[in-house]
C-alpha cells in the first residue's frame, strides 16, 4: 500500500463494522505516502477495546488496568514499551529509517468522577467513575493509529506513542515531562487531539494560535470577627464583605479586559455561617479563571488581589487570596498548525477542515507539552450532541465512527512530519 495514491471519500455501510454499530470511512487522498484503512477485524477488534475501557473507567492516576491493556497492545504490535511513566503513564516506542528525528503523538486515558446516566451495554461498570470525555476513544485511537503504522511504517525517524494518565485537572501531562520524557526520546515536537461534540463526525477544527484556554482556581478566604446576629456593631461581618466581593470580581473582566480578549471569571463556592443569629468569624469563596493568553491571565490575577486589599479595607475583614496556576492555555506553533491542517485533509477532504473556529474556553493539558516543545493540537467532529452527548455529561458516548478516522490523522501526521527522504516535507 506504499506509494502516491488518489482517491475518493466515501461512505462504506456494507462492511463488517456494521454488526458493532459502526459506519466506516475510507480516507480520501491527496498526494503523498498512501493512507491505509484498518481491516475489518482491526477495526472490530479496536472497538472492543474502546468499549471496554469505557465499562472501566479509571479515574487519575489510577489508569492500571487502562495501562496494561495499552501496554500489551504496543507490544503485540512490537513496540518497545515503557511504563510507569508519571505512575500510570504508558510509552511505545516505534523507529523507521535511519533519521535521527523524533515526534510524539499523545492520548489521554483518565476518566470522570461522575456516575453515567446511559443504558447501553458497554456503559460504566464503576459508580462515581465515566469516560465522559471520550479519552476511551482517543486511547484507542491511537492504538489505531499505531497499529497502522506498525503495519506500513512508511515514515523515517522515531514516533513515540505517549498514553497519559490525569489528563483531567490532575496535571498527568506535566508529571511525565517533568520526569524527563522529552529528554529521554529526544522528542522535538509534539501533536494532540480531542473529540469534539457539536462539530460534524469527522471534520477537523485546527487553530493557528490558541485552541484552549488557561484556567487558575483561586480561593479566598475572609476573617471577620464574630458577633450577635442583633448587635452587628460589635462584629466585622465577613459574610458581607464576601457578598461584596462576588460582585465585585464581575468588573474584571466587564471594565479591566478588552471586549476584544476573552476571559472568564466564575465564582462558583461562597460558604459562611451555620446559624441564623451569628454573624459568623468566616467566609469563604472561590471560584475559576480563565484566559486565552498568559497577559491576560496576568491581568485578570492583578485585579483579583486589588479587589481582594480594596475589601479588605472596606469592610475591615482580613483577607486572604490563595491563587492556583493551573493549565496554561493551550497554543498550537503556527507552522506545526499548518501541516496538522495538511494532514486532516489528506484524511477528510479540505472542506471538512475548519480553521477559523473560535477557542474553546475549556482547558487541556496538553497545553504542558506545546509549552515545552511545538505541536498542534486539533478538535474532530464526534458528531452532532444530540441527547446531551457533550464532554462531561453523563449521556456522552464517544463516537466509534472516529476510529478509522482518527487512526487515519495519525499516520497522515506521521506521514507529514516525518517524510521519507524521497518525499519532501509538507510544510
Ligand atoms: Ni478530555
Amino acid at each position: 500500500m506504499r506509494g502516491f495514491y488518489a482517491r475518493v471519500f466515501r461512505l462504506q455501510s456494507d462492511n463488517p463494522g456494521e454488526s458493532l454499530g459502526i459506519r466506516r470511512y475510507s480516507v480520501c487522498i491527496a498526494i503523498g505516502p498512501a493512507i491505509m484503512s484498518l481491516s475489518s477485524s482491526e477495526l472490530e477488534s479496536l472497538t472492543a477495546l474502546r468499549r471496554d475501557l469505557h465499562a472501566h473507567p479509571e479515574l487519575a492516576f489510577e489508569e492500571h488496568r487502562t495501562a496494561q491493556r495499552v501496554a500489551s497492545r504496543l507490544a503485540g504490535l512490537g513496540l518497545e514499551v515503557s511504563t510507569g511513566w508519571a505512575g500510570t503513564g504508558v510509552v511505545g516506542v516505534m523507529s523507521a529509517g535511519a533519521s535521527g528525528r523524533c515526534i510524539a503523538l499523545r492520548a489521554d486515558m483518565d476518566a470522570l468522577p461522575l456516575d453515567e446516566l446511559n443504558h447501553f451495554a458497554h456503559r460504566s461498570r464503576h459508580p462515581g467513575k465515566m469516560h465522559a470525555c471520550g479519552h476511551d476513544g482517543h486511547t484507542a485511537m491511537l492504538l489505531a493509529g499505531a497499529t497502522l503504522l506498525a503495519r506500513d511504517p512508511a515514515f523515517d525517524g522515531t514516533v513515540v506513542f505517549v498514553f497519559q494518565p490525569a489528563e483531567e485537572a490532575e496535571g498527568g501531562a506535566r508529571a511525565m515531562i517533568e520526569q524527563g520524557l522529552l529528554e529521554r526520546y529526544g522528542i522535538t515536537r509534539v501533536y494532540g487531539l480531542h473529540n469534539w461534540p457539536g462539530l460534524p463526525l469527522g471534520h477537523f477544527a485546527v487553530h493557528s494560535g490558541t485552541a484552549m484556554a488557561g484556567t487558575d482556581q483561586f480561593r479566598i478566604l475572609l476573617k471577620g470577627h464574630a458577633a450577635h446576629a442583633a448587635m452587628p456593631h460589635q462584629g466585622r461581618d465577613p459574610v458581607l464583605a464576601a457578598c461584596a466581593l462576588v460582585q465585585a470580581l464581575q468588573s474584571i473582566v466587564a471594565r479591566r479586559i478588552d471586549p476584544l480578549d476573552a476571559a472568564v471569571l466564575s465564582v462558583t463556592r461562597l460558604h459562611a455561617g451555620s446559624a441564623y443569629n451569628v454573624i459568623p468569624e468566616q467566609a469563604e469563596v472561590g471560584g475559576t479563571v480563565r484566559t486565552l493568553s498568559p497577559a491576560t491571565r496576568d491581568q485578570v490575577r492583578t485585579a483579583l488581589e486589588e479587589l481582594c486589599q480594596g475589601a479588605s479595607r472596606g469592610y475591615g475583614v482580613e483577607i486572604e487570596l490563595e491563587y492556583r496556576p493551573g493549565y496554561p492555555p493551550t497554543t498550537n506553533d503556527g507552522a506545526e498548525a499548518e501541516r496538522c491542517a495538511a494532514a486532516a485533509a489528506r484524511v477528510a477532504g479540505a472542506q471538512r477542515v475548519h480553521r477559523n473556529l473560535p477557542p474553546s474556553m475549556g482547558a487541556e493539558d496538553f497545553a504542558y507539552f506545546l509549552e515545552a516543545r511545538p505541536g498542534c493540537y486539533v478538535w474532530l467532529g464526534n458528531g452532532e450532541a444530540a441527547g446531551d452527548c457533550r464532554l462531561h455529561n453523563p449521556r456522552y458516548d464517544f463516537n466509534d465512527a472516529l476510529l478509522p478516522i482518527g487512526a487515519a490523522y495519525w499516520q497522515a501526521v506521521v506521514a507529514a512530519a516525518l517524510p521519507l527522504a524521497a518525499t519532501e516535507p509538507r510544510v
